[in-house]
């Protein structure tokens, strides 16, 4: 699956660019709050705003504090999946149930120096799992390879039953480096600048498409 982050779009004509990548399997829409990372982006009433624009699956990646509070809104908007990170949520699990509970897939996700081990109990109350490959706050990084060890485990993790979870790949995923996610097991590729800083949006995402596939 690809979900094309609309932080590398053009914010003042959001309905357009969601339309510009119909073959995405999810719309990744980056909510930051100036807290938990060093940038501001978009909040609620655009999410609420973008769900009545597009027919594409929303999935919210969360870089707030404090998601206890705050998540369940974009779950009872109707956002298809609500990603909250690890290091900012006080009881992930109780979390996970309220946002399933008001209709979305619940995820969970780890910036890239925080270790996945502590958190597989956690992760069983999880749809999706998004493996950070960047610092969280900024489109346009370079991909950190190194978090590849996590995909990889948490691929096997999935493959041996233990755990059933969507396993999605956040921050510098590109022609060059998605075959890499790939082939470590990554399920959902997010990219962002690879989609929107192309002169064609939907065919850059077919073109990634294929070489995840290949
Ligand atoms: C970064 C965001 C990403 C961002 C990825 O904190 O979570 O979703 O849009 O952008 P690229 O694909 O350009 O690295
Ligand atoms: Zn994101």
């Amino acid at each position: 699956m690809i979900a094309p982050s609309i932080l590398s779009a053009d914010f003042a004509h959001l309905a357009r660019e969601a339309a510009a990548v119909t073959g995405a399997d999810w719309l990744h829409v980056d909510v930051m709050d100036a807290h938990f990372v060093p940038n501001l982006t978009l909040g609620l009433p655009v999410v609420k705003s973008l769900l009545k624009a597009t027919d594409i699956p929303l999935d919210c990646h969360l870089m707030i504090d404090d998601p206890d509070r705050w998540a369940i809104g974009y779950a009872e908007a109707g956002a298809y999946n609500v990603t909250v990170h690890v290091e900012a949520a006080a009881d992930p699990v109780q979390l996970a149930k309220n946002l399933r509970a008001a209709g979305s897939k619940a995820g969970l996700s780890i910036k890239p120096g925080t270790p996945l081990e502590p958190y597989v109990e956690v992760l069983k109350h999880y749809d999706t799992l998004l493996v950070m490959s960047v610092e969280p706050g900024f489109g346009g990084q370079s991909f950190m390879a190194e978090v590849l060890d996590k995909v990889r485990t948490a691929r096997r993790l999935v493959d041996t039953g233990h755990l059933k979870l969507v396993v999605e790949i956040d921050g510098g995923i590109n022609a060059d480096t998605i075959a890499a996610a790939a082939e470590a097991g990554v399920d959902c590729f997010v990219a962002g600048s690879a989609v929107y800083d192309a002169e064609d949006p939907g065919r850059a995402l077919e073109a990634l498409r294929a070489l995840a596939a290949a």
